[in-house]
């Protein structure tokens, strides 16, 4: 498997543990669940702070038991967990962890949820169905979360399920910049389908490139179509951007689509969560990926089914890191999202 990892520039600057915003009478503390715990150490290595201690354990029948290690009685907690696979354990452990700091007398709970898993579901598209997204900002809000912050959620209708602020950042900058040198002047970038248009369009911006945008129909969670291009991909190099990709059927699709459209066989692909379920890897090497580039905000299990796909991770962790800091200081967090 051939990984490389690239940290973005960001500058180390520690703020302390945490250092009051010198215009608020809160101090704060930075936890993190376990979701991915090499994000939590890349947050806690830019934002130059220890984080503060919390345990996290599973009983033989699957429950889950979280206890903080560290008065946060009056403190601003900044909780770091994402429900990324196995979704409903992390997502069990997020609220259980917001329920201590609460009981704890925590002042406020800031979330911090770089991959927010069930963002899928959020329409009933008229059927017998739930909205699982806006039952998880329901649960995460009655459990005591004041604000969420987020990384290219999957849909912005997430933010209108919470009733509290909702901030959310984007990795798209700092993928574009890894895209850049690789992206030849006459390619395309193109959206897999038409939910990631607005994310293609930024890649589109910042490098200077044309979109084109598959029209897909998911038949189940493992079955899509692309009936449909729009835009021109005849002869041009293609860069498939999405925000997730879980089983890779989408990046795969696409892929044939393009070729049958007349694009070259093989393409770049970048994403910002790399959720990347068992055979994923296979599937998009299979399909004519050439290099995928993805963020480590979701944990990337070491796959048995990767060795030949050419894989850069670009950490978001700086970029957290950031966006923590701007909070705690009181900043705006427009420039990162
Ligand atoms: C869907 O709209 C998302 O943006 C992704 O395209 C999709 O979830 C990727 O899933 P998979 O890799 O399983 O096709």
């Amino acid at each position: 498997m051939a990984i490389t990892t690239a940290p973005v520039n960001e500058s180390r600057q520690p703020v302390g543990i945490i250092t009051p915003p010198v215009s608020s009478s809160f101090s704060a503390a930075v936890l993190a669940g376990s979701a991915n715990l090499l994000l939590a150490q890349g947050v806690e290595r830019a934002l130059g702070v220890r984080l503060a201690a919390c345990t996290t354990e599973r009983f033989p029948d699957g429950e889950v038991m979280v206890r903080i290690d560290e008065s946060v009685r009056g403190l601003e907690v900044v909780l770091l967990q994402l429900t990324s696979p196995p979704v409903n354990d992390h997502l069990i452990e997020l609220l259980a962890m917001v329920d201590a700091c609460r009981r704890a007398a925590a002042a406020r709970i800031v979330a911090v949820i770089p991959y927010f898993g069930y963002a899928r579901s959020d329409r009933r598209d008229g059927r017998r169905m739930p909205i699982m997204g806006s039952l998880l900002a329901d649960l995460m809000e009655r459990a005591g979360i004041n604000h969420v912050i987020t990384l290219d959620v999957h849909t912005p209708a997430v933010e209108g399920f919470f009733r509290i602020p909702v901030d959310n950042l984007t990795a798209v900058p700092v993928l574009a910049e890894v895209l850049r040198p690789r992206v030849p002047a006459n390619a395309v970038i193109v959206s897999p389908d038409v939910g990631a248009t607005r994310l293609a369009n930024r890649y589109a911006t910042l490098l200077g490139l044309p979109v084109a945008i598959c029209h897909k129909r998911r038949t189940s969670g493992t079955e899509v179509s692309v009936t449909r291009i729009i835009g021109d991909v005849s002869g041009r190099p293609c860069v498939i951007v999405d925000d997730m990709i879980t089983t890779g059927g989408t990046v795969a699709e696409c892929l044939r689509a393009l070729r049958q459209a007349g694009a070259p066989t093989n393409a770049i692909v970048a994403a910002t969560h790399a959720v990347l379920v068992p055979g994923a890897l296979s599937k998009l090497a299979a399909a004519g990926v050439q290099e995928l580039i993805v963020t480590d905000s979701v944990a990337l299990a070491p796959a048995a089914d990767s060795s030949q796909l050419r894989t850069m991770v670009v950490s978001v962790a700086p970029l957290i890191a950031t966006a923590i800091r701007r909070l705690l200081a009181g900043g705006s967090l427009r420039m990162l999202a």
